[in-house]
């Protein structure tokens, strides 16, 4: 292993016109971490992950994979280095079936009449359900529309395709936002198993009980800068919580709300 961080980036500004949405940002990745990134609205972190996915190139700074500078003009070359990125409006096509989804664009293929080459659909079918169901996603049929699912499995699924092509680091940008419990639940068990599997993850949420429980480290954006980086060992779930959006002030509210009950 050539360098102790798999991603590094170090004083990363990014402009958009007289909008600074990252100033002067460092932040580097452990290999086989859960790097959470917390941060008010605006604060950046779309922005931040957007850089280490090759959307957005840094205005000005470095950044560096496993040791080496890059500078992505696409996510397709980000991707090319095992940087998965899962976006909130995951990229999924909801008429096409799972496993069509699953495969996007690399589905097994065969020959009709030995010399037409088809995508070999009951195969893809079945490939996508046994893999989806190592992962603990459990489709009766991958042929069904991924319409059908709910925001949760959606979730999964886009995670487990970035697992199963060989990501080394994966990105999430809130993918518990719009998620119940047990589907919320489903998700961090599958950050956990990406983790279990060597693969570094970085995360975004704005909910502290999704952040602690799985987290290695910590880094908190406040208007485009960080504020830091934490260990879990070095930080409470309270100081997180305080950290993250109106943590001090939701805490202020509860506080005044009951006060007022009593
Ligand atoms: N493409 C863009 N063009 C202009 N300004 C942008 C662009 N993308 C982001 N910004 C600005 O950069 C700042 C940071 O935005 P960003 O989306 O990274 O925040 P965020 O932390 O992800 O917020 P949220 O929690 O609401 O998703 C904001 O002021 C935003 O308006
Ligand atoms: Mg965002």
């Amino acid at each position: 292993m050539s360098s102790e961080y798999i991603l590094e980036l170090d004083n990363v500004s990014r402009y958009f016109g007289s909008v600074i949405a990252l100033k002067d940002v460092t932040l580097r990745l452990r290999h086989g971490e859960v790097h959470c990134l917390l941060g008010d609205n605006g604060a950046g972190k779309s922005t931040l992950i957007k850089t280490l996915a090759g959307v957005h190139p840094p205005s000005s700074g470095t950044y560096r994979v496993e040791g080496e500078a890059v500078k992505f003009s696409s996510p397709r070359e980000a991707l090319d280095r095992g940087i998965a990125t899962v976006y909130q409006d995951l990229a999924l096509v909801p008429l096409m079936s799972v496993a069509r989804n699953f495969f996007a664009g690399r589905e097994p293929r065969k020959k009709l009449f030995g010399v037409i080459p088809v995508i070999d659909i009951p195969y893809a079918n079945e490939v996508a359900r046994e893999k989806l169901a190592e992962m603990g996603i459990n489709v009766r049929d991958a042929g069904q529309a991924v319409g059908t699912m709910s925001g949760g499995e959606r979730q999964c699924l886009a995670i487990a395709r970035a697992i199963h092509f060989g990501a080394k680091v994966l990105i999430l940008d809130e993918p518990t936002a719009a998620l119940g419990v047990k589907q919320s639940c489903n998700v961090l068990k599958l950050i956990h198993k990406a983790r279990a599997r060597g693969i570094s993850v970085i995360f975004i949420t704005h909910n502290v009980h999704h952040a602690y429980p799985i987290a290695d480290s910590f880094t908190v954006l406040n208007r485009g800068q960080s504020m830091g980086t934490f260990a879990k060992s070095d930080i409470t779930k309270e100081a997180v919580l305080d950290m993250m959006a109106g943590g001090t002030e939701i805490q202020n509210l509860v506080d005044e709300l009951e006060g007022r009950a009593a």
